[in-house]
């Protein structure tokens, strides 16, 4: 089985961004090893803080967090990051080419029921005609991205990873310490009869969602004539990892349970490299009304509604948005 840098030079890959995914994979082999001590580590539980995001930091977020930004800072190679656990950018080296961005632990609610969590990463060329200190180089739609990944901490610890040239799964062999090429392409069925959402919101989504919704659990007597079955983990990381392993569709719609928040995932942190590595496996990625990887972010923690992954799924989805061109409630 190959290893990560023959396979990313094979790919034409710059050896900069090589060794700045090295470095990554580095933290985040320290942080599955934490992940995988757990209660011994005394890193489960919550902080007493709130992030940015308003939502309370668990103790491995912090970690996370810390462990990513310092040795990616430390590469010289990168002239910001912005993480979904810190309010601002953090500036780097002022001549580094790439600007990163990244979810330190995805799905932390789960830390603490020793279920599925990961890391997501997405690299973005840097302007060299902004300061460092900028948030608006950030700016950026997903389609610049010039890699993008996620590490799994599952019953073994799973790399995906995107640099434009197809998506690869590499597994975390812990005799060597380690990723190792274990699918060269990771390919998306283009039909699924499978969905992942979280049910309990139904109420409150747009028309659109609700009727998509209401024809698949219709089944094999309703419009769509086959049986679809559900999957929820609950860690954007896991679902998509099951959607790229064998198709599926996976959701998280505009509700309106808090207007205030109308939208869940962040595009910089979650949706922008999913969709990235969903399109390179060949499925797709829209919020409903918009492919995610061509909106012009307005803000470093903006949210959008998610639907990805099969493609013939994704635009049936999509075909229930088209007419609806503005957010539309109903019962
Ligand atoms: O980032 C937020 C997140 O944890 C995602 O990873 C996941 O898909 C979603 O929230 C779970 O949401 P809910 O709490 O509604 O199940």
């Amino acid at each position: 089985m190959r290893r990560i840098s023959p396979v990313l030079q094979q790919d034409g890959v710059d050896p900069d961004l090589i060794s700045l995914l090295k470095t990554i994979l580095a933290a985040c082999r320290e942080i599955a090893f934490r992940v995988s001590q757990g209660e011994l580590a005394g890193v489960l539980g919550s902080t007493l803080s709130e992030n940015v995001q308003g939502e309370t930091q668990k103790k491995l977020d912090v970690i996370a967090n810390e462990l990513l930004k310092e040795v990616i800072l430390e590469t010289g190679v990168v002239k910001a990051i912005s993480s979904e656990e810190e309010d601002d950018i953090v500036p780097g080296n002022p001549h580094g080419r790439y600007l990163v961005t990244f979810d330190p632990l995805d799905g932390s609610s789960n830390t603490d029921i020793n279920s599925l969590i990961g890391t997501i990463f997405s690299i973005l060329p840097a302007d060299p005609h902004k300061d460092a200190s900028d948030a608006s180089q950030f700016l950026q739609p997903g389609s610049a991205q010039v890699a993008a990944g996620y590490v799994l901490y599952g019953p073994s610890t799973m790399l995906a990873l995107t640099t434009g040239k197809g998506t690869r799964l590499y597994t975390l062999d812990k005799t060597y310490g380690g990723f190792l090429l274990t699918a060269e392409q990771a390919t998306i069925p283009k039909y699924t009869a499978e969905f992942a959402i979280n049910m309990s919101n139904q109420r409150f989504w747009e028309a659109p969602m609700k009727n998509y919704i209401a024809d698949l659990l219709k089944g094999k007597e309703g419009i769509r004539g086959k049986n679809y079955n559900m999957r929820w983990i609950a860690a954007m990381v896991g679902d998509v990892h099951r959607v790229l392993c064998r198709g599926g569709i996976f959701a998280y719609p505009r509700d309106l349970k808090d207007p205030s928040k109308p939208d869940k995932l962040r595009l910089m942190y979650e949706a922008n490299p999913m969709s990235f590595l969903v399109e390179q496996a060949g499925g797709a990625s829209s919020t409903g009304y918009q492919r995610i990887m061509e909106i012009i972010p307005t803000d470093i923690h903006q949210r959008v509604a998610v639907i990805l992954g099969s493609k013939h799924e994704v635009e049936t989805c999509v075909n229930y948005h088209r007419n609806s061109t503005a957010p539309v409630i109903s019962d």
